[in-house]
């Protein structure tokens, strides 16, 4: 595959990739290991919307990830596993190592009826088994969705019951720092509600007593019993499904996100190989989890793809205390270190001391992701963490974008602090205003659409394809609407300013506001609730509800502490409201609607202008509100 090494090389890529995209990218996907090759390099319209890339071409991305490393790195380490208990050993696979489970496990699967094109539902820690599962679906052709393993049983058998998964795999138990969750307990809850489960594979991670159902739990161990090594893998097509991954959108039901096979395999390996400059056996550290589409581009597919060393960790970065990243990078001499701001701003809190005893030299390029990185917390990272050695990769992207597609180039493009800089080759972005016009030239904002396909993008939403057109191709008729506003500089320079729907980043978790407010209206009291985001110091934002009660409430504590146990329930403590608020009413238009302008106005502690209320079925609730305000 091509690798960047200079920004002059970057400018002439791109305008390469832009002017003649299909030469441009059946080039990179010269590299692979195919089957066989594409009839077209692609195929597309932004109106249906279809997108097929290396139509007609068929390949197994397990043979790309693996089979074609055997024999140059077979004894090179795949992943390195760190678990979350200091006092336990890691554990690591060797390329070799890792090839053979996978053939074994994709073996199981299939002895368990798991076919081509069937869904299997991941809920497990961060263990090498995940990956493990998530390559053996790939090896048959079976379609993983995996769930973070943070979810509420009903957020995950939402998740299984969308699209009729026949297997679930997932553990006994899973650590969240010091406390251990029983995660079996959490899987059963939820496969009270998911006809569509034939069988649960239990992984065996922390040696808890579980419960087992006759006939449908099988022991991980077991199920690999009397299993051979032997796995042929599946040849798929460019365009078979590879895996869905759940996404929160404005409304409460959250999306099944659908990426496909060579399309994604190409842009995720590209994407890895070029962002982060990887070089041959460097040691590549994300600490996402692999429930979220980081932990599948960045974990799993982009290191493997390219014969990475890939890191994976179980734990927190503040167990057994806030130097556990760092120790980490010290053990391991990691090269590449990627995270999210808000674990930076947290680490950030506790001082500089604790660097003094860790050895950092290993490192080479910093990244980020999943939310804007402020100012601040950038050149804390860049000094302390890099030692102003370090270019920092600030990546914009999303579960639909599939990989990177705005984001400085290491080592490659000038950063600018704060800013995702410039897209990336094949990547064409614009800024459009509410009319939906382009807006040409430097210095401007706008929301931030794409004007081309790339390789990694969503193909659908299972089994919602309207839905998927209507949420992203609708707006702004011709382009794929990412829901983030943007600005450009004055030297054509992106920054991400954030999400201009109502979805909410609460520490680079992808939150709906309508599923929060579903969640909490399900409360026997409450009769109407409205979300919104606020600025939060760590989080980024935080959560703040305001909630209609249908009568008067003595205990207003009790309330709210009923309210977060609620959200924990349905959803997972990560989207629990940092501030609830009960109310009278909400400032409504005279069509119902709800004003979040408003709303989100109070919440940031920013009464001085409410703009325009006199639009407003009864004005007199804002004054109401703000005068509660939390
Ligand atoms: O608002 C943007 C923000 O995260 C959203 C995508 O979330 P998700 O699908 O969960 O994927 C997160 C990991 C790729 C985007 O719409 N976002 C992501 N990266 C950045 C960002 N905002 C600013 N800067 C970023 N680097």
């Amino acid at each position: 595959m091509n690798q960047i090494t200079s920004f002059e090389q970057y400018k002439k890529e791109y305008v390469r990739s832009v002017q003649q995209s299909e030469t441009f990218w059946s080039e990179v996907a010269e590299s692979f290991l195919w089957r066989k090759k594409w009839d077209k390099v692609l195929d597309w319209n932004f109106t249906e919307p279809k997108v097929k890339w290396f139509d007609g071409a068929q390949c197994n991305i397990t043979e790309n990830c693996l089979d074609r490393h055997l024999e140059t790195r077979g004894n090179q380490i795949a992943i390195i596993w760190e678990p979350n208990n200091p006092n336990e050993n890691f554990r690591t696979l060797t390329y070799r190592e890792l090839h053979t489970e996978i053939c074994r496990f994709a073996n199981a699967l299939k002895n368990l009826g798991v076919n081509r094109g069937d869904r299997v539902c991941i809920y497990l820690p961060m263990v090498p088994e995940a990956a493990v599962a998530m390559l053996a679906c790939a090896r048959i052709g079976a379609v993983h969705s995996v769930v973070f393993a943070g979810f509420s049983s009903s957020s995950l058998a939402d998740r299984i019951n969308d699209s009729a998964c026949k297997i679930l795999l997932t553990a006994d138990a899973v650590y969240r720092g010091e406390k251990e969750i029983d995660l079996k307990k959490i899987a059963d809850d939820a496969m009270l509600q998911t006809p569509s489960i034939e069988k649960c594979i239990v992984l065996n991670h922390r040696n808890s007593a579980v419960e087992m159902k006759t006939g449908r739990d099988i022991f991980w161990n077991d199920a690999l019993e009397n299993i051979s090594n032997g796995n042929e893998a599946e040849s798929m097509n460019a365009e078979d499904p590879l895996f869905i991954l759940y996404t929160s959108g404005s409304t409460g039901k959250p999306k099944g996100v659908l990426h496909t096979t060579a399309g994604y395999m190409v842009y995720s390996a590209y994407t890895f190989l070029n962002v982060f400059n990887y070089k041959e056996k460097e040691i590549f550290f994300c600490t996402a989890d692999v429930g979220w589409v980081t932990g599948h581009s960045y974990i799993v597919y982009g290191p493997l793809l390219n014969g990475a060393t890939t890191v994976m960790f179980e734990g927190v970065p503040t167990h057994p205390d806030h130097g556990k990243f760092w120790d980490i990078i010290d053990k391991h001499s990691v090269n590449i270190f990627y995270t999210a701001p808000t674990a930076i701003r947290s680490l950030q809190t506790y001082g500089e001391e604790i660097f003094k005893t860790k050895n950092l030299s290993s490192l080479r390029v910093l990244g980020t992701v999943g939310e804007p990185i402020n100012e601040e917390a950038w050149h804390w990272y860049h000094k302390n963490v890099g030692k102003e050695n370090c270019d920092i990769v600030d990546t914009w992207w999303q579960t639909e974008t599939g990989g990177v597609l705005i984001s400085p180039i290491a080592n490659v493009t000038p950063l600018k602090p704060a800013f995702a800089t410039l897209p990336l080759p094949g990547v064409q972005p614009v800024l459009l205003n509410e009319k939906g016009e382009e807006i040409e030239g430097n210095n401007v904002e706008g929301n931030l659409c794409i004007k081309f396909p790339w390789p990694g993008m969503a193909r659908t939403l299972y089994g919602a394809h309207e839905r998927f057109r209507q949420t992203y191709f609708s707006n702004y008729h011709g382009y794929y609407f990412t829901g983030d506003g943007c600005r450009r500089d004055e030297n054509g320079y992106y920054r991400i300013t954030g999400r201009v729907d109502d979805v909410i980043n609460v520490s680079g978790h992808r939150i709906g506001t309508g599923e929060v407010e579903d969640a909490i209206d399900v409360h026997e009291h409450v009769i109407e609730t409205a979300v919104v985001g606020f600025p939060h110091d760590i989080k980024g934002q935080g959560i703040y509800a305001f909630v209609i009660c249908g009568k008067k409430i003595e205990n207003e504590e009790a309330l709210r502490n009923e309210i977060k146990k609620h959200v924990t329930e349905r959803i997972g403590a990560f989207a629990r409201p940092d501030k609830i608020q009960i109310v009278s009413g909400l400032p409504k238009t005279r069509s119902g609607k709800i004003m979040r302008r408003i709303l989100r106005k109070i919440a940031e502690g920013d009464t001085s202008n409410l703009g325009d209320t006199t639009t407003l079925l009864d004005p007199s609730v804002v004054e109401q509100i703000k005068a509660g305000a939390l």
